[in-house]
């Protein structure tokens, strides 16, 4: 999964449209950009949504984000739309394992209920949205077989501890979202789940898009998440390995395998050992997916 593009809950036009934007997954929102007033409405319009796409192939994974625990909302978000069979739910304001666990229960319940089988629905979460949330990144491992990504967020961070500005033009994220960029990687890493950057909001602004998916990329970010259609082509063409990239992670595991015995292979005058291995298979996992 490379591009995950937000999507109204409450708006059935978009939908219609972030279909079409080639988009691997779309997270139908039922938070921040729905009005509380809105809130049932875009219940509705989301279960009709995914019950209308569920059996169909070649369409992108489709997730639903709740609103956050503390709304006292979720356990109804997460009733209304699970007969409809979403792939996946995505938790906004995360604060660790324990809250991707109280989740865990509630679809649990709702795949029950609605005769899902039980833990084929997947969780993102959203885990930096909070001051509380950053002291919390290390308890993510072994909290839920189904988290399957951890991404970060800057914009519920900044009103959650009084900052004017959470990105500086030119130079990208200010030191504390640099910060909650980095432990969000590790943490990712540590639950050995997809790390996910944050949202590009200046959405006309495509070539800061491409430069910010690069040093993502870069990084260890495998996936991006979009709040607007002529975002996706970029995030995909930035999070796709090149050919040339996936032929050296191919020549690198053919080396290890050729040679099971040692821990050390030379290939066109550069040195591999198992980190390289490592990372080699990691490579040929994302395209194999
Ligand atoms: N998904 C699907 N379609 C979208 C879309 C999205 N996220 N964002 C825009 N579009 C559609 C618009 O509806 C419009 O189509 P139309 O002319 O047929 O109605 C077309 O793309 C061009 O949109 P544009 O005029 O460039 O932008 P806009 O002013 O209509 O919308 C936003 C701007 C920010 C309101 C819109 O992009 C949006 O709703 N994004 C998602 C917001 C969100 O979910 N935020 C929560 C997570 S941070
Ligand atoms: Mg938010």
């Amino acid at each position: 999964m490379r591009s995950m593009l937000f999507v109204p809950g409450d708006s059935p036009r978009k939908m219609e449209k972030a279909l079409g934007s080639g988009a691997d997954a779309l997270i139908l929102d039922l938070e921040d950009s729905v009005a509380p007033s809105a809130k049932e409405a875009a219940r509705n319009i989301t279960a009709a949504f995914l019950a209308e796409q569920a059996g169909k192939s070649g369409r992108p994974a489709l997730l639903v984000r709740v609103n956050a625990l503390d709304t006292g909302l979720t356990g109804a978000d997460v009733d209304a739309v699970m007969p409809s069979r979403p792939d996946g739910f995505v938790l906004p304001k995360a604060e660790g394992g324990a809250s991707i666990q109280e989740l865990h229960v509630m679809m649990s319940v709702a795949e029950a209920h609605t005769g899902i089988e039980d833990g084929v629905t997947d969780i993102f979460a959203i885990a930096t949205e909070t001051a509380r949330g950053l002291f919390t990144l290390g308890t993510y491992a072994h909290s839920s077989p189904r988290l399957k990504g951890l991404a970060w967020g800057a914009e519920d961070l900044s009103a959650d501890i009084g900052a004017e500005t959470n990105r500086l033009p030119g130079t990208g994220a200010t030191e504390p979202f640099r910060i909650a960029r980095s432990m969000l990687l590790f943490a990712a890493a540590d639950a050995n789940v997809a790390a996910i950057d944050t949202v590009h909001v200046d959405f006309r602004d495509l070539d800061d898009l491409r430069n910010e998916c690069g040093e993502a990329r870069r990084d260890g970010f495998t996936a991006k998440m979009a709040i607007h259609p002529a975002q996706v082509p970029i995030i995909n063409e930035v999070f796709t390995p090149s050919p040339a990239e996936v032929e050296n992670a191919k020549a690198v595991v053919a080396a290890f395998s050729a040679n099971p015995d040692v821990g050390v292979v030379a290939i066109d005058g550069k040195m591999y050992d198992r980190p390289h291995l490592r990372r080699a298979q990691r490579i040929l996992a994302r395209v194999e997916k």
